[in-house]
């Protein structure tokens, strides 16, 4: 398996404008990627934090990411930022579409899905996850970070100890990836997406969201912070809450929960 190397990273995006401001922290071991950048000291740059396992790998839902050495992107990305909260409502979903946009360059086939708001899933499977967390000082937001996980060269086939169906980009495509690419092509897609979402929030994303929406049309139910809510899955709105309309025709936007298929 090739490692992680900074070098290479940086030598992928040697073509970009995103290379001038980019700052890449590389371990071999770290507890968490979103740590690190949560503690290290802020900077106008693109900071990048990246490893070859996590010892508490975090997930949502106060929930551990799974890390197995050498075989995955960890990945967390700080940006600074000058925002309010409301105007950031959206921006797992527009991170979604930016690793779906990296994995997109891998095949032409569109069945990487994505279930609202920042799982990417095939067959049904989980294929990433990301966190994100802003950063604050006094009540103004300072910084965001991004954590992504991709499952890459790890294969659901010999690794079964999760109680989750997930699987990897070596279960999709039977052939394993240069992470340091993947790394790269993130860290664009990011940036531009990042830029596209401050400018415009989420309405120019809406129409990849609507071709790629796991969710779409399904029936769901949603662990919300008020309880249980089930209905119709029928998309996400402008700022990129879901849209539910329940049994008795009542419309309802969520901007957080987690969901799952009913059966
Ligand atoms: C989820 O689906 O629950 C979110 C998973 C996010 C995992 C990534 S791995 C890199 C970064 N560092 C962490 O501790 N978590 C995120």
């Amino acid at each position: 398996m090739i490692p992680l190397n900074k070098h290479t990273i940086q030598h992928h995006l040697t073509a970009h404008p995103a290379h001038k401001t980019t700052t890449i922290h590389l371990f071999e071991s770290i507890d968490s990627t979103n740590r690190y950048l949560k503690e290290h000291p802020e900077t106008q740059a693109l900071e990048v934090c990246c490893a070859e396992t996590q010892t508490a790998g975090r997930g949502r839902f106060g929930r551990t990411w799974h890390s197995p050495f050498g075989q995955n992107i960890y990945c967390s990305i700080r940006t600074p930022i000058k925002t309010q909260g409301a105007a950031l409502s959206g921006l797992s979903l527009m991170v979604s579409l930016a690793v779906l946009a990296v994995l997109d360059e891998l095949s032409s086939h569109q069945d990487i899905l994505i279930k609202w708001p920042n799982d990417l899933l095939w067959n049904g499977k989980k294929l990433s996850g990301s966190l994100v967390e802003l950063l604050y000082h006094n009540t103004q937001i300072t910084s965001i970070i991004i954590g992504i996980g991709i499952n890459v060269n790890s294969s659901a086939c010999q690794d079964n100890s999760l109680d989750r169906p997930w699987c990897s980009l070596y279960d999709i495509f039977n052939q394993h990836f240069d992470r340091n690419v993947l790394i790269a092509r993130l860290i664009i897609h990011l940036n531009n997406y990042l830029n596209t979402f401050m400018r415009e929030g989420l309405s120019e994303c809406l129409p990849i969201w609507k071709q790629r929406d796991y969710l779409s049309e399904q029936w769901i139910t949603v662990s919300t912070p008020n309880g249980l809510l089930s209905g119709q899955a029928k998309g996400v709105n402008q700022w990129g809450n879901l849209i539910i309309i329940d049994e008795t025709g009542h419309k309802h936007e969520l901007s957080s929960g987690e969901v799952s298929l009913r059966v």
